[in-house]
This record gives C-alpha cells, sequence and structure tokens, in this order.
C-alpha cells in the first residue's frame, strides 16, 4: 500500500524544515525573518508522504490599503520535492488553502511566479490560476536571469 499523504501543522520542531524544502526547491532565498515563529501561522502546512517531510506551503492575509479586513490570501511559497511531485501533493497544498480562505470569508488567492518557469505557471493554471498582471523585475534582487514575475489570482 502506498504512503498516506498528509498535512501536518509548522511547529517550533520542525519549522526548519520549512526552510531546507524551500531552499532545494525554490529559485530564490528568503531572509531568516521569513522563517520566524511569528510569521507562522494557520496557513502555513507540511506535507509528509508516510513519515517523510516532502513539501511546504506558507501563506497569509492581505490587508488593502486603508482598510483594517484582510482580503487576499497570499501565497508566500509552495514547494515539493522533486521525486514526490505528481502525486497530488501541491493540489492538497491549493485544496487546503482554498479552505482556509473559505473559512476566513476571502475570495481571493493569489501569488508571484517567476515568469520564465512555464511549468510551474501551466501548474497554477491547472489549478485554476490566471494572470493578474506582469511585475518587471520582481525577481531582481535575487540576482535571477529574466527577474519578471507573474502575479496570480485565484477566485475562490
Ligand atoms: C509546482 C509544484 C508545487 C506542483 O506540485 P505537485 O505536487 O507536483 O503537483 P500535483 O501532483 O498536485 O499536480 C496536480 C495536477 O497538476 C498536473 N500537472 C503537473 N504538472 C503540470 C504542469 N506543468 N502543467 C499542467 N498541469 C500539471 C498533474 O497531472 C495533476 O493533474 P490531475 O489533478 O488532473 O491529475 C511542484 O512542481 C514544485 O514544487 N515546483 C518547484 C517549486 C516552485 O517553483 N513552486 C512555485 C513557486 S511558489
Amino acid at each position: 500500500m502506498a504512503p498516506s499523504i498528509q498535512l501536518d501543522n509548522i511547529t517550533p520542531n520542525n519549522k526548519k524544515l520549512l526552510q531546507l524544502i524551500n531552499e532545494v526547491t525554490l529559485p530564490v532565498k528568503f531572509s531568516d525573518d521569513y522563517y520566524k515563529e511569528s510569521s507562522l501561522n494557520g496557513f502555513s502546512k507540511l506535507s509528509y508522504y508516510g513519515e517523510t517531510p516532502v513539501g511546504v506551503v506558507k501563506a497569509k492575509l492581505q490587508v488593502p490599503q486603508g482598510s483594517s479586513t484582510p482580503n487576499i490570501v497570499y501565497i508566500e511559497s509552495l514547494a515539493v520535492l522533486e521525486p514526490y511531485r505528481g502525486l497530488g501533493i501541491g493540489k492538497q497544498f491549493i485544496d487546503f488553502i482554498k479552505q482556509q480562505a473559505h473559512i476566513s470569508y476571502i475570495h481571493e488567492v493569489t501569488l508571484h511566479v517567476w515568469a520564465k518557469d512555464e511549468k510551474v505557471v501551466q501548474w497554477y493554471q491547472k489549478q485554476g490560476f490566471v494572470v493578474k498582471e506582469k511585475v518587471p523585475d520582481y525577481y531582481k534582487a535575487h540576482g535571477l536571469e529574466s527577474p519578471d514575475a507573474l502575479l496570480l489570482s485565484l477566485q475562490v
């Protein structure tokens, strides 16, 4: 029988895994502040394939200027280790984020993605995301060649 795939909370004991998985999968590097406990909340999860941690999602609520009520769930990072891709783990993360948005009465999920990574852009489009805008030089500080990003949006 194939091992089960389950989401688990990110805690002080396992939060290093968030950093490790991000660092081996994503084209950008996050600051130490990104991994501070205060930035981890109900929108952050680890995915386990059996006993093995294989993926992470970290998202946050976004509050529009001039308001005190969040209206967007913004995915900061979502990554699955290469050998475990194509098993539905990424989709499970998106379903989890959609569910959290629903509970919070929020109707939009957004994220930035490296415009050059067509495969990942297509993957998000398959999950129902559409391109909201192109953001020139978004990843310039990260030293990526052709550093443009796409802001993707999903209505939930
Ligand atoms: C993008 C990523 C998260 C996808 O995770 P995953 O666990 O492999 O995706 P899933 O297995 O859940 O894919 C689910 C569906 O997408 C389909 N799919 C996979 N790759 C696809 C692609 N390139 N284009 C379109 N559909 C794709 C699968 O066939 C599956 O379809 P189904 O539900 O009809 O069977 C993973 O590839 C990844 O971590 N990439 C590198 C990190 C990255 O760049 N993250 C994005 C920046 S935030």
